[in-house]
């Protein structure tokens, strides 16, 4: 069995969640903002001091390859390096560098493989700036490079604008549509409690709930605060407070592990003596079966629709990002759990309620993801937090999973 370089993987993370670290103590690296960039600079550096091959693609996935010259398909790992506004350290960052560290062992320990492999941070994973998993969509030819391009980001700038500013050195074809991996790996940290509630040192993942958002421009009238009758209001955050009880209570309603948020909303003009006159916000809904996403969303359709008409604001409604539920491959997972066995640490099988690029991968490679603990099952926030000795186990999990599948 390989083990990785304990104190290197530990020091690139270290290195790697400086990039946009913020006074709460979390990291902030919105896609294509000035920071992400800068840690997708560091990660190209890494790659080649880790003596890969590295291709930046259209979209800016970022790939390092070992063993380029096989002509076998192609075993990729990976994940991503955006954030979310004040995240954690490990989400995403940690399946990246670990991709990277393993590639890098099995150079160094001159180990004989059978298949190229590739690490690869994917573009914009988290969906906070454009709509999520644009980079592994792109890669799988689910969106095209123009679509990608039309992307609107939540500050107004496209996905090209954003691009064209990054100044980072694009290849003009896509390194992954023309080396289509036959699997793919992504290790993770859990985001929840399940693992340190158990105890158990590693997550086999078998399968990830779908996500759907749905983006609602809400017209009422700004109008003053003082002057306007209560009765001659068309209040455009009164509303949205309705669409957010609503939601809550809808997902409670439809249960099985049903899960609906709003946590973006725009008030315009925002100001303290002006009666709200516009809102946006995003909805998320996510449940382990597509009927349930689609029954959720059209009773907010209906509820939106009834409603709106009485309070007298007008409504525009579009579906921001739809993620089917997927399920990992059988064989990977099972895989996964025989290495995990080798390695003498202790697993269970488990679902993902956090979305992942894997979800998208599937569609194209055999594929499998990896869970570490998270303290207090705390992520998407700054107190996200994995012990050292359970992340070098999960990249030795990875490392020998990978060699296997590219003996
Ligand atoms: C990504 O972390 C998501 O689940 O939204
Ligand atoms: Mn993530
Ligand atoms: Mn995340």
């Amino acid at each position: 069995l390989l083990h990785i370089n304990d104190s290197r993987l530990l020091n690139t993370l270290d290195e790697l969640s400086e990039i946009g670290a913020t006074s709460q103590g979390g990291v902030t690296r919105l896609c294509l903002s000035d920071d992400e960039v800068e840690a997708k600079r560091y990660i190209i550096e890494l790659m080649k001091r880790a003596g890969l091959e590295v291709h930046v693609d259209p979209v800016a996935n970022v790939i390092g390859v070992l063993n380029s010259a096989a002509e076998t398909k192609l075993v990729a790992c990976g994940s991503h390096v955006d954030t979310v506004i004040d995240g954690g350290r490990y989400d995403g960052s940690y399946g990246v560098l670990a991709a990277i560290e393993a590639l890098r062992s099995f150079k160094e320990s001159e180990i004989k493989l059978g298949h190229p492999l590739a690490a690869i941070a994917f573009a914009n994973e988290e969906g906070v700036r454009f709509p999520a998993m644009v980079g592994s969509k792109y890669a799988t030819g689910l969106i095209t490079l123009k679509d990608v391009f039309a992307l609107r980001g939540t500050d107004g700038a496209t996905f090209e604008e954003a691009l064209t500013k990054s100044k980072l050195e694009l290849e003009s074809d896509s390194f992954l549509a023309k080396h289509i991996p036959g699997t793919y790996l992504e290790l993770h940290i859990e985001q929840g409690p399940v693992l340190e509630n158990e105890g158990k040192q590693i997550g086999i993942v078998e399968n990830i709930v779908g996500t759907r958002q749905i983006e609602v421009g809400i017209h009422g009238s700004a109008d003053h605060a003082g002057t306007t009758p209560m009765d001659a209001r068309k209040d455009a955050l009164l509303f949205a407070s309705k669409i957010i009880q609503f939601v809550n209570k809808l997902s409670l309603e439809l249960g099985k592990g049903s899960v609906g948020t709003i946590g973006f909303l725009e008030v315009t003009p925002n100001a303290p003596n002006v009666i709200p006159g516009e809102v946006r916000l995003i909805i998320d809904f996510r449940n382990s079966s597509a009927n349930i996403i689609d029954l959720a969303s059209s009773k907010l359709n209906e509820m939106v629709k009834d409603t709106a008409n009485k309070d007298r604001v007008q409504i525009s409604i579009r579906q921001r990002a739809d993620l089917p539920p997927a399920d990992m491959t059988d064989s990977i997972a099972s895989l996964i759990q025989e290495i995990t066995d080798d390695l003498g640490l202790t697993w269970r099988r488990m679902q993902s309620g956090a979305g992942h690029d894997a979800m998208i991968m599937r569609r194209i490679a055999d594929t499998g993801m990896i869970f570490v603990p998270s303290k207090r099952g705390k992520s998407h926030s700054p107190m996200e937090e994995t012990a050292g000795d359970d992340l070098i186990h999960g990249a030795n999990v990875l490392a020998n999973t990978l060699m296997k599948i590219s003996k």
